[in-house]
């Protein structure tokens, strides 16, 4: 193909081959998730919903060979949606299926998209929302004052005590004194388990609260059985993106417990029918057609985080990320929260070395190890030139390294910082370009002893 965007992309498959992907929410997709994603169905319209009937009844799922016609019909704007059903009916029942949901909304383009739907399908413009404070680990959708979200809902937040974990008397005590629509759970650079249990106990003082978890990170370590599920604990909701440690496609998704039905028909504004309110608040309420060959890559997806081989996947990837943690202790780098329970580490690089976070990143990019500059509980403001890198363990797991490699990483991140300390600031990276050449050339051979899936 003459268009030069095909080279741009076979440059980018080098890049990802001959380099190694530190960032904690990236993955390398299987070569039938890559396939789904770039199919026919990319071509077709499907406003709306697939019929719901037979998913998920009595504990039974519905699979390919079990489903009968009638229940094909369906809540669509368009005609021709005979496999597009059925292939929506498959995300969606996996999806349950994984995550103990009664209900599945497979549409949202991604993360992002669906908090919005969640916070649009209980809330009224105005209504207090209480989630993670930004730079405690908190993610941008969960309030931060640049998002649209945050002019229309009022944001309380809570962060996170010496020890790096919630701070739950915080968290309650806020909690009972404002009363908020939504208590939500959810973050992007947090390192330990929450206590699900403890902050689900407050449903019994705040009975109009819907209690949410954004598991974004984290839905690949539930689905593997090595990270509690929030909904097993009497969550209402769980939204969470499906590219991230579950591995599938870049989109998002939104599970929940309750009544399920056609989303025609307005609801009661229950907790009970929270399913239906969420259904009706992605479509039509915040995004128009769905991305039919990325729900297809999603379904993929969920099939294979079904199978037995994932739970191996998740176990590895804490693991690695643990098996990392100690390593780059051992090289003098100081972690937020002393270390890792889950697939990412938060690394004060400023407290280290004296360095701040972005220097780091671009200085690590030199060599082709990737990750992203972060800020730490105890940067204040914007944080342009945080403190710190967080990095994870997810990709790399995925192409098959272990627990030796990542001693090895470790050390070329200390070789890093030393020539770092050496050139002093990020605008003379190029002083020491003979050195990051030599360390690259290491990455590189390492890299390509693990072949990247897909490709
Ligand atoms: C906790 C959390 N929620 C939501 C999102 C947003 O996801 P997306 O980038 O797909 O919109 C992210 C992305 O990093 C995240 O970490």
């Amino acid at each position: 193909m003459s268009d030069p965007v095909f080279n741009l992309i076979n440059s980018e498959k080098t890049r990802q081959q001959e380099g190694l992907e530190l960032i904690p929410s990236e993955n390398y997709v299987s070569k039938a998730v890559l396939e789904a994603a770039g199919s026919v169905l990319t071509n077709k319209y499907s406003e709306g919903y697939p019929s719901f009937d037979g998913i998920g009844k009595d504990g039974e799922f519905w699979d390919e060979a079990r489903v009968a016609e009638e229940q094909l019909k369906n809540f669509r704007y368009y005609g021709g949606q005979e496999n597009i059903d059925r292939i929506e009916r498959l995300a969606i029942s996996r999806a349950c299926r994984l995550f103990h949901a009664d209900h599945a909304n497979v549409q949202p383009h991604s993360g992002a998209n669906a908090n919005e739907a969640v916070y649009w399908a209980w809330c009224k413009p105005g209504d207090k929302i209480l989630a993670m404070n930004l730079s405690a680990g908190g993610h941008l959708t969960h309030g931060s004052p640049v998002t649209r979200s945050a002019h229309i809902y009022h944001f309380l937040a809570y962060g996170v005590d010496a020890s790096g974990d919630i701070d739950y008397t915080a968290l309650e005590k806020i909690a009972l004194a404002e009363k908020p629509k939504i208590i939500l759970v959810g973050y992007s650079a947090f390192m330990k388990i929450p206590d699900f249990a403890r902050i689900a106990k407050l449903k019994d003082k705040l009975p109009d609260t819907l209690f949410m978890a954004d598991m974004a990170h984290v839905a690949g370590l539930i689905a593997g059985g090595v990270h509690p599920n929030p909904l097993d604990f009497g969550f209402h909701v769980m939204t969470t993106t499906t590219h991230k440690t579950l591995r599938g496609p870049r989109g998002g998704m939104i599970l929940s417990k309750g009544n399920v039905a056609s989303p025609l028909k307005k609801p009661e504004h229950t907790l009970e029918n929270i399913p239906i309110l969420i259904d009706r608040s992605v479509f039509p309420g915040t995004q128009g057609g769905p991305l039919e060959h990325i729900i297809a890559a999603k379904a993929v997806a969920f099939g294979e985080a079904l199978k037995p081989e994932f739970k191996t996947y998740a176990k590895n990837i804490v693991k690695n990320a643990k098996a990392l943690a100690d390593a780059l202790k051992q090289e003098g780098f100081v972690l937020e929260g002393d270390g890792t329970e889950n697939h990412l580490v938060l690394v004060n690089v400023k407290q280290s070395f004296g360095i701040d976070g972005k220097f780091f990143e671009k200085a690590l990019d030199c060599v082709g190890l990737n990750l992203n500059a972060n800020a730490v509980p105890s940067d204040k403001g914007a944080a342009f030139r945080p403190s710190g890198v967080r990095l994870g363990t997810p990709a790399i797991t995925t192409r098959g390294l272990g627990v030796a490699e990542m001693k090895v990483i470790a050390h070329w991140m200390k070789r890093v910082i030393n020539i770092c300390v050496g050139i002093g600031e990020e605008a003379r990276l190029d002083l020491g370009e003979a050195e990051f050449a030599e360390i690259r050339k290491e990455v590189k051979n390492l890299a390509l002893k693990f072949p990247v899936p897909g490709i």
